[in-house]
């Protein structure tokens, strides 16, 4: 096992920055996420550290060492891709051994590994078959069995799960988190779907593209548990890209007392957390910040403050177990959550809806970062 430390990692390509004063470390077992949009240099970022990519400045720890200049066979690094780059005229155990065939290790060390595997797998039946006879998620099973037996300090994930159907993502996502745990393995797993992240990272890291119109000192935007993301984002980056639906941001001013914040034709406290941020801000603009769960209408709700807010309604998104209420309040789209079973609305209808007051976050219009 080990631990990954990246120090100022820089990366251009050609006149192009990709990756700009990245600094993390990933503990020795732990499970790290990487999460952004399409783009942000996820995949980069892996390369990075298996090697495969070389680095424009900074440097890259594995364990207690630099490796920089380490080539990829050394680094005792398995991947694991989207396209699983399984080898189609070889069977199931040729796929998993294949490696290690390389490597030379004795027959019989392959072979208890790759059995080991299979079992851990529940792939001991598939052996003989070639990777046309399997499932899509018995091939995925196949590229991790193919990591596990090379047992090493490192396992990297590119969005594996992405060529799954949805029932199929979801049991993978469980498996290969009950793995890691199992196998206690350093892991990086890079993934575009923040539902991914939040379910399978101990840690996650919110990446965001370097943007020239809009330069930021790194673009990591964030790194911390989920629930730390969830309940703190750090800036309206992460407010807006941790959560479904998306938390809801809106212009308002403080009052000049900096005891509340007026909003959507309302005025509401604002929250103990804010309350020293607010005093330094008071008079000015800021964003506040609402997730589509905290609100909600007065007969369905039990929360010790609320703030009433009027709009028509633009659309009711049915889920089953719950609804999705879209309506706009003075030009501006709100989202909050209905249950489904209750009295729904139609577009068109005038609503009043509950904001939960504490659960209101506040960020500096300018530099987007939450006030503090
Ligand atoms: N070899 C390359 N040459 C030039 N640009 C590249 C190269 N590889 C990736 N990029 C660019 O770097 C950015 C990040 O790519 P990537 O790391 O693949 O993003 P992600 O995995 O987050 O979708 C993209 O804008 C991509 O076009
Ligand atoms: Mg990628």
């Amino acid at each position: 096992m080990a631990s990954i430390r990246f120090d100022k990692i820089g990366k251009q390509f050609g006149e192009t920055e990709i990756i700009k004063n990245l600094e993390f470390s990933v503990n020795d077992g732990e499970f790290m996420v990487f999460v952004g949009p399409s783009g942000c240099g996820k995949s980069t970022v892996l390369r990075m550290i298996a090697g495969l990519e070389t680095i424009s400045s900074g440097e890259i720890w594995i364990g207690d060492r630099v490796v920089n200049n380490v080539h990829p066979k050394d680094r005792d690094i398995a991947m694991v891709f989207q396209s699983y780059a399984l080898y189609p005229h070889m069977s199931v155990y040729d796929n998993i051994a294949f490696g290690l065939k390389i490597r030379k290790l004795p027959d019989a060390d392959i072979r208890k590994r790759v059995k080991d595997a299979a079992e851990l797998l529940g792939l001991v039946n598939f052996l003989d078959r070639k990777p046309k006879a399997l499932s899509g998620g018995q091939r995925q099973r196949v590229a991790l069995g193919r990591a596990i037996v090379r047992n090493p300090s490192v396992f990297l994930f590119d969005e594996p799960l992405s060529n799954l159907d949805a029932e199929l993502r979801v049991q993978m996502r469980a498996e290969i988190s009950k793995l890691q745990r199992r196998l206690n393995t350093t892991t990086v797993y890079v993934t575009h779907d923040q539902v991914e992240a939040m379910t399978m990272g101990q840690r996650i890291a919110v990446l965001s593209a370097c943007d020239k119109n809009k330069p930021r000192a790194t673009n990591l935007m964030q790194c911390g548990s989920p629930m730390d993301l969830y309940d703190r984002p750090d800036n309206i980056f992460v407010a807006r890209f941790i959560g479904t639906p998306n938390m809801n941001i809106v212009p308002a001013r403080l009052s000049d007392d900096g005891s509340t914040v007026n909003s959507l034709g309302g005025s509401m406290p604002v929250s103990a957390q804010f309350k020293q941020a607010a005093q330094a801000m008071r008079g000015r603009e800021v964003m506040l910040g609402i997730r589509p769960e905290h609100i909600g209408a007065a007969h369905e709700i039990d929360w010790p403050q609320t703030q009433a807010i009027q709009g028509q309604v633009e659309m009711v998104e049915l889920l089953g177990h719950e609804a999705i209420l879209h309506f706009k309040v003075g030009g501006q789209i709100m989202v909050g959550r209905l249950h489904s079973h209750g009295h729904l609305p139609a577009p068109g209808d005038t609503v009043t809806m509950q904001m939960k007051c504490e659960a209101i976050h506040l960020f500096d219009p300018v530099t987007e970062l939450r006030l503090r």
